[in-house]
């Protein structure tokens, strides 16, 4: 029997899809599944939107892909348009990827070009965090602090230098809440100093934890304390908005609700919402016309950047959610949600935290909400309960290892953000429904 590991599936066992309508999927058995995951947070206008695959269709009527160097296209241009206007004046140029793996590649890539463009070479290394995921290639891999994922490719990866997860429900030891934002800005400031600002090339981390945490969100004023010390060191900040971004937070950028605007961005998977793969390394003006002063253009990308097909998907769903007004939706329909979750969760002793931004939701299960004790690892809480949800037809995602060492279980929430009422209620209902009966 074969077994996906990473999320604890038995692959022999699993149902073949066969169609999806709005927030439902549907197997060949016939059986109907609500995806209140979106998948893992991607499918954010739900399957087969009509008007989506329309786009799509007559695109791949005419062209399905102009060949990178030698055509630009309709859709390329007009989604790039829409994305630089979503994102604000700082950014002036956008790289486009298939996986959000690649589009991380691309943002160390633009900062490690950047400071060659700047004659300061010396600035090679990178430091991220820990309980954080960045992605499968070495690269990627090698800013992920995610200790399963890395073990067996270390040895092999890049010397990143990690520090602490802001994390306010398991802050690091002797920190509260409170003082969480200083002390870790405090904690950057020292490394990079200790590694030498002229040794440092970039900052990365993601605005809201996604998989490596179980959705978790920064304290307030930790983005602008990190910010301000990136700036005053000459540090790159590059935010991971794989997850968070594309408007699941109900903001384009997770990171305008903190006010803060990085230096070089990753989004992926809301973009396209899974409709084609499509993901982008997104940088600032100044960072664009550095590079292409000193070297005519960026070194990175790949055969299937600004594929024309997977920007028509992207422009699409973009569309639908600017013309819809979908994220002022994901905003307030996003705090009711967790309040509605709360209400219905709140009998159950083992589930210790509910947070998150819009619909991206993480409840964390404890065996003692006062300790905060993790359940052990063997009995892989998470996995049983989204199983007993995937039995009883509705998707989340699991999360395992969020305490640190192999430790803790998370669920992750995350809705289409055209999810109607009914599919919420139905969501809470069978979630409640899948943990009270798997504790
Ligand atoms: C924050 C974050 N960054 C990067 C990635 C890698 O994206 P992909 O799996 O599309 O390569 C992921 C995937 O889950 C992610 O959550």
């Amino acid at each position: 029997m074969s077994v996906n590991r990473a999320i604890g599936w038995e692959l022999e066992g699993m149902p073949r899809i066969v169609r999806g309508a709005g927030s439902y999927l549907y197997d060949a058995a016939g059986k109907r599944y609500l995806d209140g995951s979106g998948g893992p947070a991607a499918f954010c206008l739900g399957h087969g939107h009509p008007e989506v695959n329309a786009a799509i269709s007559a695109q791949l009527a005419q062209v399905a892909c102009g060949y990178r160097y030698l055509y630009t296209s309709e859709p390329l241009e007009q989604l790039t348009e829409l994305m630089l206007r979503k994102c604000g004046p700082t950014f002036g140029q956008i790289v486009f990827a298939s996986s959000g793996s690649e589009a991380m590649e691309g943002t160390m890539k633009v900062a490690l070009q950047y400071w060659d463009a700047c004659g300061r070479g010396s600035k090679r290394r990178f430091i991220s965090r820990e309980r954080s995921y960045h992605g499968s290639t070495l690269g990627a891999l090698s800013l992920s602090g995610f200790a399963e994922r890395r073990r067996p490719f270390e040895r092999s990866l890049l010397d990143v230098s990690f520090v602490s997860a802001a994390n306010v429900y398991r802050p690091p030891a002797g920190l509260t809440a409170a003082g969480l934002a200083d002390a870790l800005a405090a904690e950057l400031d020292e490394r990079i100093r200790a590694l030498g600002p002229e040794n440092v090339a970039a900052f990365v981390f993601e605005p809201v934890v996604g998989a490596a945490g179980g959705v978790v969100p920064a304290p307030p004023g930790y983005a602008e304390a990190v910010r301000e010390v990136c700036s005053r060191h000459e540090v790159l900040l590059i935010a991971d908005e794989v997850m968070c971004g594309s408007g699941r937070c109900g903001t384009w950028l997770a990171l305008e609700h903190d006010g803060v605007v990085a230096d070089i961005v990753a989004v992926a998977k809301g973009l396209a919402g899974g409709y084609i793969p499509l993901a982008a390394t997104i940088f600032s003006r100044n960072i664009a016309a550095t590079i292409a002063q000193a070297h005519g253009s960026v070194l990175t990308g790949h055969t299937f950047s600004g594929h024309t097909a997977a920007c028509a998907a992207g422009l699409a769903v973009q569309r639908i959610i600017e013309r819809d007004q979908l994220l002022e939706r994901v905003r307030t329909r996003g705090t009711q949600l967790r309040s509605e979750l709360a209400e219905a969760l709140r009998g159950i002793e083992s589930v210790g935290d509910i947070r998150g931004r819009g619909y991206f939701i993480g409840i964390e299960l404890v065996q003692d909400r006062a300790s905060k004790a993790p359940f052990p690892e063997q009995r892989g809480l998470s996995q049983q309960i989204a199983a007993r949800a995937f039995a009883d037809g509705l998707i989340c995602f699991p999360c395992a290892g969020n305490a640190g060492g192999g430790l803790g279980d998370a669920l992750i929430i995350a809705p289409p953000y055209n999810a109607s009422d009914a599919e919420l209620a139905e969501l809470i209902e069978k979630l409640t429904r899948a943990i009270k009966h798997t504790m």
